[in-house]
């Protein structure tokens, strides 16, 4: 590829394709517009992909066609076959992809320099493209490495409990400390053991950061890993002088890097620990304790649904079930029926419902319930002591009272829904056996006022939908 000043048409085009990502995040903030600000990311990518085609030689037309063709077609069938309750695997893995890309990229600018424009008349690579190649390898290859690690835990194939290295938070920080030394020494020295080391050392941190952590702290390393995605394209933005990669991977790693603060909030978790990696260490104590034998009520479904018409204010949480059911259609069903009995009906959703940010809203959103009945944590939490019922369908973590009381929970500090205050509770599951994501027993199960509907999730709302419609 030749390098040569970009054109201004292309620069202005590269400018349009911006502003419609930033339209597109802006739409993506919500359910309502998010439809248009995926349209805006489609066309403002289009612009992007054709500018730098047509502006640099970089391969042929077949060449380009038939990569499109294989990589678009793989997509394709896979997102078409990827189950719902599988998404968090398979972005996982997609972000992996982009580590590796950036790795690649690297590699080649660093094998071929003068293809790329960074070298000098005796083809010594610029100091600034190697700093920039040694971050968008480094960056690229953490981003790999702990991806593959993100997905085979959430794949289930390989244990889900954080992995505790003696001295690990040392040998990390001495990890990432020779990665930037060597990175700096690059600027002195091209030569191929150091960007080999480099590599190397970044494979192995990407590795050393993830396997820490584990159980309910998965959310966060996702959206973690899709802010380091972000900054690796944007490193290698700056190798390949393109300024829609700059502006595309900046704007992947800074939203990136709030869906993770916001996270971090919602599990109580510090921002700064979560990026030094193993922050969720400490938090294994509790998982996988003995069951107790307490006394429980078991309900059906026509004593749930002639309670709920008997109700002033319903608040319903879902969780991880309903996706696992596909009850969310059921579900739309029963608040009409209630509504139309003069119920208030209220969706709660809590940020790390399910298994990925905004899974709830999506599947809510596809039943068509209306916006203005689904409510965020801190909007609706106050509101239980004022419902007749808490109607819990397939959630079980972000109920579970022992986040605000155990210390030795691993979801211990994360906010949870105040289930207890409402005058009864439903609990949906399939059976006392199971237990949610963090692998723990839950209070609710027991407490006076709690009634278990042991079923399928989608099966007990169509039942008590029977139970209401007549
Ligand atoms: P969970 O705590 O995972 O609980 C799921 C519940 O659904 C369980 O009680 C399970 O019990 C029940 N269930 C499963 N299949 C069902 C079905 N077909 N019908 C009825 N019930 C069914 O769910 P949650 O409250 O949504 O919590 C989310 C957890 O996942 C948190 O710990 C969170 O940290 C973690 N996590 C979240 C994310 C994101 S970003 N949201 C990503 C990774 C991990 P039975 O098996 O007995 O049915």
């Amino acid at each position: 590829m030749e390098h040569v000043a970009t054109p201004s048409w292309a620069m202005f085009a590269y400018l349009i394709s911006g502003v419609l990502f930033i339209l597109a995040l802006r739409g993506l903030s919500s359910p309502a517009t998010s439809r248009t600000g995926n349209r805006f990311g489609m066309i403002g990518m289009t612009i992007a992909v054709v500018t730098t085609l047509v502006t640099h030689q970089i391969a042929s037309l077949p060449e380009i066609v038939g990569a499109l063709a294989i990589g678009g077609g793989i997509g394709w069938v896979t997102a078409r076959k990827i189950a719902m309750t599988d998404m968090p695997q398979l972005v996982a893995a997609f972000h992996s992809l982009v580590g590796l890309a950036a790795v690649l990229v690297g590699w080649a600018a660093y094998l071929n320099p003068e293809a790329f424009g960074i070298a000098g008349p005796d083809g010594v690579i610029e100091a600034q493209s190697r700093v920039e190649m040694g971050l968008g390898i480094a960056i690229g290859a953490i981003t790999f490495s702990g991806s593959v690690i993100a997905f085979l835990k959430l794949a289930g194939k390989m244990s889900g409990a954080p992995i505790m290295l003696p001295g690990r938070h040392v040998l990390n920080l001495g990890t990432i400390i020779a990665i930037l030394g060597l990175v700096g020494y690059f600027t002195q020295d091209q030569a191929l053991w150091v960007i080999a080391t480099v590599t190397a050392l970044s494979f192995i941190i990407g590795f050393l950061l993830i396997i820490p952590i584990g159980g309910a702290d998965m959310p966060v390393v996702v959206s973690m890993l899709n802010s380091y995605s972000g900054w690796a394209a944007a490193a290698m933005g700056f190798t390949l002088h393109n300024t829609a990669m700059i502006i595309t991977g900046a704007l992947v790693g800074s939203s990136g890097a709030i869906l993770s603060y916001i996270m971090c909030k919602a599990m109580n978790r510090g921002f700064l620990s979560v990026i030094a990696g193993g922050f969720g260490a400490e938090a294994s104590a509790g998982g996988g304790e003995a069951r107790e034998q307490r006394p429980w009520k078991r309900g059906s479904a026509e004593d749930a649904a002639y309670m709920l018409g008997e109700a002033e204010k319903v608040i319903i949480i879902p969780g991880y079930g309903m996706a696992v059911s596909q009850a969310q259609h059921a579900l739309r069903e029963m608040g009409d029926l209630l509504k139309a009995k003069g119920v208030e009906v209220k969706y709660a959703i809590h940020p790390v419902a399910g298994r990925m940010p905004g899974h709830m809203n999506v599947l809510l959103a596809e039943a068509q319930v209306p916006y203005d009945e689904v409510f965020e944590l801190e909007d609706i939490n106050s509101e239980f002591a004022t419902a007749d019922v808490a109607f819990i369908i397939g959630a079980n973590d972000v109920v579970n009272p022992a986040a605000k009381t155990d210390k030795s929970s691993p979801i211990y500090g994360m906010p949870v829904f105040d289930v207890d205050k409402a005058k009864q509770v439903f609990f949906i599951k399939r059976s006392m056996g199971g237990v949610g994501y963090a692998g723990v027993d839950n209070d609710v199960f027991y407490m006076d006022q709690t009634l278990m509907l042991l079923a399928d999730a989608k099966k007990m709302v169509e039942d008590i939908n029977k139970g209401l419609a007549h």
